[in-house]
């Protein structure tokens, strides 16, 4: 299938690329490089560096490249961010998909995959967190995520449109070859800021609260292996074929790890010590969100290939001692 991956060099999207790639179909990739890296598309890739707002632009590249679906991962996703600057994030994440879905619409492309994040759930009643729990963002990120969700509904009701959203949790790890990976500017993410503590770029790692109601008293988070995500995705095409599908989908392991047990295993996959000092919490950090993903497994066939956290880093260090300036742009 003609795939537009918009948002396609990002750390997301750009291993989504190689898989889409890998299961014989054919992305084009959209990205305004603003967060994007030219330099984790293949020269082989169709590549158009447009704003996903833009109808026309993304119009005459639905019609050229005769794109049968598209797949949305551009977004801004810096949650502290979101809550000083919340007309940046409904602008980008609410009201440019908006543009794109109309582009879509007008030109006569139904099917669309959508990126978005377990923060919809907020701080979630019950773990491991279930599709059918109720959602309730606690910044505007998750609240915009949460508010493009429901316009999908809608415009699946009233257009036609079939979508797949998935609700990923921590996203993390690099293609298993070392060739791309992880590089935020700036980074806030635990394992690259772990692995850069334990190799010196940087002085320590702080842990964000060490006295939350958790067995080591540190947050437990879901780290899910980026190219298993990439391939849920993939795995949901079939579903589409139909108009007015909608499918909800949360993607993680289901194993929940501390910061202090991403500390450790880092040590343990790198051989380095990581310097760590305790600090305050982070205003806005759940003490634990992990998924349950039967419903993908069941309904997609999706198979975690990566459900040990370790084997989830080592493919970060690979990454990273290969490319210790990321990209390099
Ligand atoms: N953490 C530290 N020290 C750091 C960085 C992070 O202790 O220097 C902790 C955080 O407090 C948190 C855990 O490590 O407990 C993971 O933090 P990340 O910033 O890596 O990831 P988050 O869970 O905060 O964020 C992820 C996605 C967001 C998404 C959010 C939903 O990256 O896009 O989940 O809650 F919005």
């Amino acid at each position: 299938m003609n795939v537009l991956v918009v948002g396609g060099a990002g750390y997301i999207g750009s291993h989504c690329v190689r898989q889409l790639v890998a299961a014989g179909h054919r992305p084009v990739v959209l990205d305004n490089l603003v967060f994007g890296h030219r330099g984790a598309v293949g020269p082989e890739i169709p590549f158009y560096e447009a704003d996903l707002g833009d109808p026309e632009a993304v119009g005459r590249i639905l019609r050229e490249e005769s794109i049968e679906l598209v797949m949305h991962f551009a977004a801004f996703a810096y949650v502290g961010e979101s809550v000083t600057k919340p007309r940046k994030y409904y602008e980008n994440n609410f009201v440019a998909t908006l543009r794109l879905l109309e582009a879509m619409l007008d030109n006569g492309v139904n099917k669309f995959v959508f990126s978005s994040t377990c923060a919809t759930f907020g701080e979630p009643e019950r773990l491991p967190i279930v599709e059918s729990l109720p959602q309730a963002p606690i910044n505007p990120y998750g609240q915009t995520k949460l508010d493009v969700e429901n316009c999908l509904k809608a415009f699946a009701q009233a257009y036609g449109l079939s979508f797949a959203a998935f609700r990923y949790f921590n996203a993390a790890g690099a293609a298993e070859d070392g060739s791309i990976g992880e590089d935020h500017d700036p980074e806030t993410h635990l394992i690259p800021l772990v692995i850069d503590a334990a190799t010196g770029r940087r002085e320590n790692i702080k842990i964000f609260g060490t006295d939350y109601d958790t067995p080591d008293g540190t947050c437990l988070r879901d780290y899910v292996h980026v190219d298993d995500l990439a391939r849920a995705h993939i795995a949901a095409f079939e579903k589409l074929e139909a108009p007015g599908v909608g499918l909800f989908y949360n993607l993680g392991t289901g194993r929940p790890n501390s910061v202090r047990e991403i500390i450790e295993a880092v040590e343990a996959v790198t051989g380095l010590k990581v310097p760590v000092v305790e600090d305050a919490r982070r205003p806005g950090d759940p003490p634990a969100l992990y998924a349950d993903s039967s419903k993908a497994q069941a309904e997609l066939g999706w198979e975690i290939k990566f459900t040990e956290v370790r084997e989830i880093i080592a493919t970060a260090w690979r990454w990273h001692k290969a490319n210790p300036d990321g990209f390099g742009d």
